[in-house]
């Protein structure tokens, strides 16, 4: 019998997941469908209960605005989610539900296999202090970078964020900082991760210019286009990658851990390309 996945989010007619799976399941040969739900803000738990028990759903992906709640009605959460306060992932075994978050994985996945960046000693720095940077703390810290810098407009938030990951016993002792963007001047990073979603504005953090190293890679969790960050850093000289990697392989871990089989991810990421010249 076909199982049965979907994404989840409000609105969810733009997300690009069901493509993505539809494509693993074919490379691996899983016998699955894939939907979309429109879960209205204040419905997302009897949406996700109507899935599982009304239409026999087997796991769901969780998108905006819902990744908190899912944290929430998770009865076990799982790995980096427990940290993260944010799970892109349910897997409903019998009556329990198990939340993951795997985008901090699809982050450095993208990172270290895709654009071969290893991050083990190197200078990060991350921009945002909101959910999107929280998802991705854990799993960047876990790769032993020489210092991980958090930037944020609001600076409160950025110390909130350091003070929260802090608390991890196995990270404690690696260089974390919260920094207004002001104080970034005369600093170099050799990875600059743009986690705010000033790009869907067509607008970028206040980032100094001299901040890329030399041979230094920036990093845009946005795929929709290619944002004033991205031009800003290949106008300095860094090399730029936009988020559809991040997406593809966030998606590949869900697979996993849904499937238990590992796809394959640029057949995947070929076709997204394709579309998104359309
Ligand atoms: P998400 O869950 O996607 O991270 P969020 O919680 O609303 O969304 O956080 C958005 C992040 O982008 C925040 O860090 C925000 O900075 P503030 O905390 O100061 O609001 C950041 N952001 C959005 N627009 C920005 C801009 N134009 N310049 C700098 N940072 C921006």
């Amino acid at each position: 019998m076909t199982d049965s996945y979907a994404v989840i989010g409000n609105p969810v007619e733009h997300s690009l997941s069901p493509e993505i799976h539809a494509e693993f399941a074919r490379v691996t040969g899983q016998d699955i469908s894939y939907g979309r739900i429109l879960a209205p803000r204040d419905g997302f738990r009897d949406s996700v209960l109507r899935f599982r028990d009304e239409a026999g759903g087997k796991g769901l992906n969780v998108t905006l605005p819902f990744k908190h709640e899912a944290w929430r009605l998770a009865g076990t959460r799982s790995g980096f989610a427990l940290a993260a306060g944010a799970v892109n992932t349910l897997v409903f075994q019998g009556d329990a539900i198990i939340g993951h978050n795997t985008d901090g994985i699809g982050l450095v996945r993208d990172l270290t296999r895709n654009l071969r960046v290893p991050l083990r000693g190197k200078r990060i720095l991350l921009m945002g202090a909101g959910g999107a940077s929280y998802g991705v703390v854990e799993p960047l810290l876990r790769e032993q970078p020489e210092s991980l810098v958090v930037a944020n407009r609001t600076l409160e938030k950025a110390i909130a964020l350091v003070g929260h990951f802090e608390k991890l016993q196995s990270y404690a002792a690696q260089g974390i900082a919260a920094r207004p963007y002001g104080a970034l001047a005369g600093v170099q990073f050799d990875i600059v991760i743009n986690a705010t979603s000033a790009g869907l504005e067509n607008a970028m953090p206040p980032l100094p210019d001299g901040a890329f190293a030399p041979g230094a890679l920036a990093y845009d969790m946005v795929y929709a286009k290619r944002t004033p960050f991205l031009k800003f850093a290949q106008e300095r000289g860094a090399r730029a990658s936009d988020g559809l990697g991040m997406l593809v392989e966030q998606a590949a871990e869900s697979f996993f851990i849904w499937r238990g089989v590992y796809p394959e991810t640029r057949s995947a990421m070929a076709l997204l390309r394709r579309r998104m010249k359309q």
